[in-house]
């Protein structure tokens, strides 16, 4: 790892966090089988916000899915932070999860029984970190949360709800970041709010950042802009639009 990261920072470019390799994905059974991810490559510096769009049913939340090993592909290699998921078993591959990988989902995900700061800490616990009680209550804090530790997720306001799905997502110190159109269902004041924290927080930690979102001007905000369409990487380029377009 050292060797690579030495040998990046001699060609002037970020080591790999993510990288992608023809991978195929059909999900669903019979007449409802479909092809959903089609032969798509892909790399992701370390460090680096990539902005994922594409029309609806284009393979976005599939792509984010198989990146962040929720999702096994039919054929084809993912390696996260030189871990190749094709190697681990399904408990392995949770361990690496728990440990190397955020997820935000659009629909926030909490589960409704457990206060904001169970909600943290327990997936933390799971994951074998100590200290994980302090260490959740730290991580609320930190997306001005405090005062809401024992709240109930129907306690909380939408954009609350977000960032306490975001502190948990962010809490394990993950390599990288997935986010499925973690705005999706906040107003636009709260939503840019959200935003701006995310943005916050990889500044602060650096982390790899994978945002699927259907809003260009967020996607523009990210370091590159990744677009699938029919489950096919379309185009793959900077977020500044050619002088000419
Ligand atoms: N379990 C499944 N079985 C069959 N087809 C599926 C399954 N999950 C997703 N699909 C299909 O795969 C395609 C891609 O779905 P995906 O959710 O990745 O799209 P998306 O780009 O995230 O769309 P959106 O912007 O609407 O969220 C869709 O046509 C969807 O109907
Ligand atoms: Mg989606």
């Amino acid at each position: 790892m050292d060797s690579l990261i030495e040998t990046s920072r001699l060609a002037g470019t970020a080591p790999d966090t993510i990288t992608i390799s023809n991978v195929n994905l059909s999900l669903g059974t019979g007449a409802a089988r479909v092809h959903i991810l089609k032969d798509i490559s892909l790399r992701v510096g370390q460090g680096e916000t990539i902005g994922l769009i594409g029309p609806s049913g284009s393979g976005k939340s599939t792509l984010l899915m198989v990146m962040a090993g929720l999702e096994r592909p039919d054929s084809g290699e993912v390696v996260v932070g030189g871990t190749a998921f094709n190697a681990l078993d399904e408990d392995a591959l949770a361990r690496f999860r728990g440990r190397q990988v955020g997820i935000v989902f659009q629909s926030f995900h909490l589960i409704p029984t457990m206060t904001a700061l169970e909600n943290v800490a327990v997936p933390l616990e799971l994951a074998g970190h100590a200290g994980a009680a302090e260490r959740a209550a730290r991580e609320l804090e930190q997306v001005g949360l405090g005062h809401r530790l024992h709240h109930y997720p129907t306690q909380l306001s939408g954009g609350e709800q977000q960032r306490v799905a975001l502190a948990r997502a962010l809490a394990p110190d993950p390599a990288i970041l997935v986010a499925d159109e973690p705005t999706g269902n906040l107003d636009e004041t709260t939503g840019r709010q959200i935003v701006d924290l995310l943005f916050t927080k990889h500044a602060e930690r650096g982390m790899t950042l994978v945002l699927v979102t259907h809003d260009s001007g967020l996607a523009h905000r990210c370091d590159r802009v990744v677009r699938l369409r029919s489950g096919r990487i379309e185009a793959d380029g900077g977020t500044h639009e050619p002088a000419d377009a």
